[in-house]
């Protein structure tokens, strides 16, 4: 794929934060981004490396109506020895083409794209942050871009990548936060799109968030649609029990993300001999757990919210403390191996890091 690159002239190049401290997650984008359309019969075409600027669709554009959308979301960091790495990319890239196929669109040829993004973050490093817990965000995404507004499958798309950086997801930081678990409404049902990331899933979430975040708290637990008992997943990560020093998550549904923190938590618990399980888990059985002592850690996995420890649960009106309120100690370990291996501190055993020239 050639890739044109049109670099911003010197006047228009924006700069970076000073610090990041202060800096609201996703809301600061860089000099350049990644552009290339798709057309029926045509294939995927135009691919540019262009100054960050507004896009062209119409008010007809497909996506703007029927949602017809993948995107994902991984992170370039600096490492103490003074290199720009990014965390598992392929693995980003195969679950967009999953999602796509699901969402009846074309899928992206992964080796390129990568080869793409690693230039853009090579014109772009210089806002990769080097603050500690810092890392720029990378946000590759798909509209179906076809003026039409009859329902079928858009024969055109736009694939872009852009770039934010950012600190920590949650305002606490690396703090224990608060999660209502909702027995109101649901994220997905069996069959549906729940293990897409495709922007859908994130409206259905938004009224449910809006109600508890007035509630003080942080996000949603969301519970499986059909019997309204088996835990699925919080609405930007996933989620782990230690359940009588195992480490327990719901195993994939359909209708849960496949999280790629979460597969690497994984990896690792099973790498230091952990016993390490993906099941039903009922949320009858956690509060159980929480009140007996058997539940004595839980926390959160995902790219935004890294490791995110969860300080109280809250079903039905009632709140339930886990631990003392403090960050417990498998939650500090994966957090300190993941943040370790990607910040070039620990080493990386797993081949899980590749280095941006
Ligand atoms: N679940 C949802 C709904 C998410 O949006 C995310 C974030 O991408 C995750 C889980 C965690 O996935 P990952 O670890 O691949 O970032
Ligand atoms: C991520 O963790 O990358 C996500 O996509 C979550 C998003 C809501 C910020």
């Amino acid at each position: 794929m050639e890739v044109k690159i049109t670099k911003c002239i010197p006047e228009r190049l924006k700069r970076p934060p000073d610090t990041m401290s202060g800096v609201i997650f996703g809301t600061q984008f860089t000099d350049h981004m990644f552009c290339m359309e798709w057309e029926d019969g045509i294939g995927w075409h135009q691919a540019e490396i262009k100054p960050y600027a507004p896009i062209m669709i119409e008010p007809s554009a497909m996506v703007l109506h029927y949602a017809q959308m993948s995107f994902e979301g991984l992170k370039a960091y600096h490492t103490d020895s003074g290199e720009n790495v990014l965390f598992r990319p392929r693995e980003n890239f195969k679950r967009m083409n999953r999602t796509s196929i699901r969402m009846c669109m074309p899928e992206i040829e992964i080796e390129e794209v990568l080869a793409a993004l690693k230039k853009l973050l090579y014109l772009d490093s210089k806002w990769i942050p080097k603050e500690k817990g810092t890392s720029l965000y990378i946000r590759p995404a798909m509209i179906a871009t076809e003026e039409a507004i009859g329902l079928k499958v858009s024969s055109k798309y736009l694939f872009f990548i852009i770039l934010s950086p950012v600190g920590a997801y949650y305002s606490q930081g690396f703090n224990p936060v608060k999660i209502m678990v909702s027995d109101k409404y649901v994220r997905a049902v069996p069959g549906g799109v729940g293990n897409a990331k495709t922007g859908g899933n994130y409206a259905a979430c938004t009224l449910a968030e809006k109600e508890a975040k007035e509630k003080g708290y942080t996000q949603v637990l969301w519970l499986d649609a059909v019997e309204r008992s088996f835990i699925e997943e919080v609405g930007a990560m996933n989620i782990f029990f230690v359940i009588d020093g195992k480490i327990v998550t719901p195993q994939l549904t359909g209708s849960i993300l496949p999280g790629i923190t979460r597969m690497s938590v994984l990896e690792l618990g099973k790498l230091w001999g952990l016993e390490v399980e993906e099941r039903r888990i009922s949320i009858n059985e956690v509060l159980r757990g929480i009140e007996n002592g058997s539940v004595s850690e839980v926390f959160g996995s995902g790219t935004a919210a890294v490791i995110t420890p969860v300080g109280i649960l809250s079903y039905k009106e009632e709140e339930y403390n886990i631990g003392d309120g403090h960050t417990g100690p498998m939650a500090i370990r994966f957090y300190e191996q993941l943040t370790g291996i990607q910040y070039g501190k620990e080493p990386d055993n797993f081949d899980w890091v590749e280095l941006i020239t």
